[in-house]
């Protein structure tokens, strides 16, 4: 392929349109080039059920970092969106990171524009700055300390009672945190298209119509939803909440991805995505569903998109992961 063609195409749809053979056996396809080129594919609870099935490691925003930043492989193929790409990179720079589609972004980390951000933390002079990993490089630099679902209670409760904290960018995640440790925050005014979508009253119908059905909410959703929720958890969490816990019913409220993963590992217990406002499939990430296994083949053969970053911003943005992988260590919740 010429490569100036593919890096034109990459400017315009952000993906590698090309022709595949319909015969193609993609599941064999994509396991070979793995061994070909050293590469671990990498893919989020949010994925498609093709993808989960062919990925080396599925997981939550930090097991994925966490793989990210220990893997031996060459390469690093990121079924996921854009910051999580970017944060492979910034873990594990010398490894060639690639991202099927440049065009899976997220609305949360969209939310929290460079400039405006910067303005409102220079406002806010003698807060720390808390940033949910699902934000860009750019907002990472000009952060402390980030966190994400699965440890951001620890990161809270790692801060000095006295340190003013502003939280950024999803804001109710902050203000589940700021309920569950005591802790008043400034909160950035951003939020997840998916996880605000969630109809209160029709889950109330929903339980009402399964008595024993167990809700289970992602910290993103909207403190109505979570006022109701009898567990709340990063994706992984939830996972686990549902192989341990002894009910057999429940409604997810978070990504329909999730539930795969759930009914792979309890076969025999039923699962029920939580019902969004309107009629649409809103429960589904449009950024996370760009991914297909033909874009995975075609990066993966041709080595791109990649994502590349500039080594000053890079290091900056290191510092608060850095510390967010300190602390997780620290509080037992990675390994190494
Ligand atoms: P976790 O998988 O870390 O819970 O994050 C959910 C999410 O919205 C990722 O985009
Ligand atoms: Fe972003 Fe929400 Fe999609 Fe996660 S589910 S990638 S937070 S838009």
């Amino acid at each position: 392929m010429n490569i100036n063609i593919a890096k034109a195409q990459l400017v315009k749809n952000g993906f590698l349109d090309l022709e595949i053979d319909p015969e193609l056996d993609l599941f064999a396809e994509i396991q070979k080039l793995k061994k070909e080129k050293n590469a671990v594919l990498l893919a989020h609870y949010y994925q498609e059920t093709d993808i989960q099935d062919v990925a080396d490691y599925i997981g939550d925003s930090l097991g994925l970092a966490q793989q990210a930043k220990q893997t031996t492989a060459d390469t690093i193929v990121f079924a996921g969106v854009h910051f999580m790409a970017e944060t492979a990179k910034i873990l594990n720079p010398s490894k060639k990171v690639l991202l099927p589609d440049l065009k899976a972004g997220c609305s949360l980390a969209d939310s929290a524009p460079t400039n405006l951000f910067k303005a409102f933390k220079e406002k806010h002079p003698n807060h720390i700055v808390v940033s949910y990993i699902n934000c860009t490089a750019d907002i990472k630099a000009l952060s402390d300390i980030i966190c994400t679902s699965g440890n951001a209670e620890k990161i809270i409760e790692s801060i000095p009672l006295d340190q003013p904290i502003l939280f950024a960018p999803d804001k109710n995640l902050g203000a589940y945190l700021s309920k569950k440790t005591g802790r008043e925050m400034l909160l950035w005014n951003g939020a997840c298209m998916v996880h605000e979508i969630f109809s209160l009253e029709k889950i109330v119908k929903l339980k009402i119509r399964h008595p024993k059905a167990k809700l289970i909410a992602h910290p993103e959703c909207e403190e109505a939803i979570l006022n109701i929720a009898d567990y709340i958890g990063s994706t992984t969490q939830l996972l686990k909440y549902t192989q341990t816990d002894q009910t057999q019913e429940y409604i997810v409220a978070t990504e329909t991805g999730i539930l795969h993963q759930m009914q792979i590992n309890n076969p025999t217990k039923t699962f029920i995505p939580a019902p969004p406002e309107n009629n649409c499939a809103c429960n589904d990430c449009p950024y996370m569903k760009l991914n297909t296994l033909e874009k995975i083949y075609l990066c993966m053969k041709y080595e791109l998109p990649e994502i590349l970053m500039d080594e000053n911003l890079r290091l900056q943005a290191l510092k608060p992961m850095e510390r967010m992988m300190d602390i997780s260590r620290a509080a037992g919740l990675i390994g190494g």
